[in-house]
């Protein structure tokens, strides 16, 4: 997608220096665009952990680059395979939720099996990293030609009229590799002209939404507007919101879908008012190993100084100011679980599928 009209992607090998990856420090978004350089695998791990880089996606393949990243240490080592096998339980403990990490790990985990050659591991994990992005990005492009059809629907029902559609944290192409998940087909059908408006869910305690999501649209020129996370239901009630869309961070093989905070309550809403609500998710998303998603999805939990501190530009500077009482405990949950029974449909890269076993197996997962 393009920032300040220039075509990226949200991570690649640096052309000058292969030994270094690079992406976007998006702790820092909207203020300021600085490349990261990733020289470590301690580098990529910390990226990951700190949200230098988050979105179930981008978290993924930036644990596949950090074991290229080992791969290059590993090779100065007496020991090769040990030390990539501890790079990446490293990396299996940087955040629970999203399991695009545990599977991107786990398939560099596996190229390399019985590769004890130090040429061939750095070559191989390397190689893998780039598949995994390659094809994730294509996986979120499919993503915006199947969900495209949901979008023209309503807009065939509203001739010449806006289509309202709402999305909560950010799914968006700087959370994946390109084009987002719950963005591809916003950004498709935007770019096919249809009038297309976005309600961008702030999304507290880190404002995703309101910093990362309002950032590419604008970039990318879609008409937005922000909103405080309690807003969706009375937009839903009024008859402004036309369909939501999010992403998820793990969706299990009936169809549960975990999501950024605050997720589950925007279903609850769309179900009352009768809002189709849709979960947009490449295959690297499921866990078919899984059924109940509120028993067993592992739910984040972060620093409570992320719910009581707001960061924010002032002086020309990134700043951070107190917004509770400084002695009250704060609680801060990640993500949430919303129960297939509240998701309208699947949007994968194979097609649109209900949120059950039978359609998620029906296109083939
Ligand atoms: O904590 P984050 O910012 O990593 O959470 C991101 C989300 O919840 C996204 O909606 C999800 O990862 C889907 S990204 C395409």
């Amino acid at each position: 997608m393009k920032l300040q009209n220039q075509h990226h992607r949200t991570i690649w090998v640096d052309e000058q220096n292969p030994e270094q990856v690079c992406t976007f420090d998006q702790r820092l978004f909207p203020f300021q665009i600085e490349i990261l350089q990733l020289r470590t695998l301690e580098d990529a791990a910390f990226a990951i952990e700190d949200m230098q880089v988050r979105g179930a996606p981008l978290i993924g393949a930036t644990a596949a680059y950090g074991l290229y990243l080992a791969g290059l240490a590993a090779v100065k080592t007496s020991n090769p395979s040990a030390f990539m096998s501890q790079a990446a339980d490293r990396l299996r403990r940087t955040r629970p939720t999203a399991v695009d990490l545990f599977h991107c790990i786990q398939r560099v985990v596996q190229a390399l099996q019985g590769k004890d050659d130090p040429n061939q591991i750095v070559q191989t994990a390397l190689a893998t990293a780039q598949a995994i992005a390659d094809e994730s990005a294509e996986q979120c492009r499919m993503i915006g030609v199947h969900g495209l059809p949901l979008i023209e629907a309503i807009a065939a029902r509203k001739p010449g009229q806006v289509i309202n559609v709402l999305t909560h944290c950010n799914a968006g192409w700087l959370a994946c590799i390109d084009h987002g998940t719950a963005t591809a087909p916003i950004y498709a059908a935007h770019d096919l002209g249809l009038p297309i408006h976005v309600w961008v869910d702030e999304t507290r305690p880190r404002n995703q939404g309101g910093k990362i999501t309002a950032f590419e649209l604008l970039e990318h020129g879609v008409p937005h507007t922000i909103i405080t996370d309690n807003a969706g239901g009375h937009l839903m009630q009024h008859g402004l919101v036309d369909l939501v869309i999010v992403g998820t961070d793990r969706t299990t093989r009936q169809g549960d879908a975990a999501n950024k905070i605050g997720t589950y309550l925007k279903a609850l809403a769309a179900k009352d008012n009768g809002v189709p609500f849709y979960v947009a998710l490449p295959s690297s998303t499921l866990d078919l190993n899984i059924r109940d998603g509120v028993k067993e999805i592992p739910i984040e939990t972060r620093s409570e100084d992320e719910v009581k501190y707001v960061w924010g530009w002032k002086d020309g500077q990134i700043q951070q100011v107190l917004t509770t009482p400084a002695a009250s405990p704060a609680a801060n949950y990640g993500f949430d679980v919303t129960p297939a029974r509240l998701i309208t449909g699947l949007i994968t890269e194979r097609g649109v599928c209900a949120a059950s076993e039978e359609g998620i197996l029906g296109l083939g997962f």
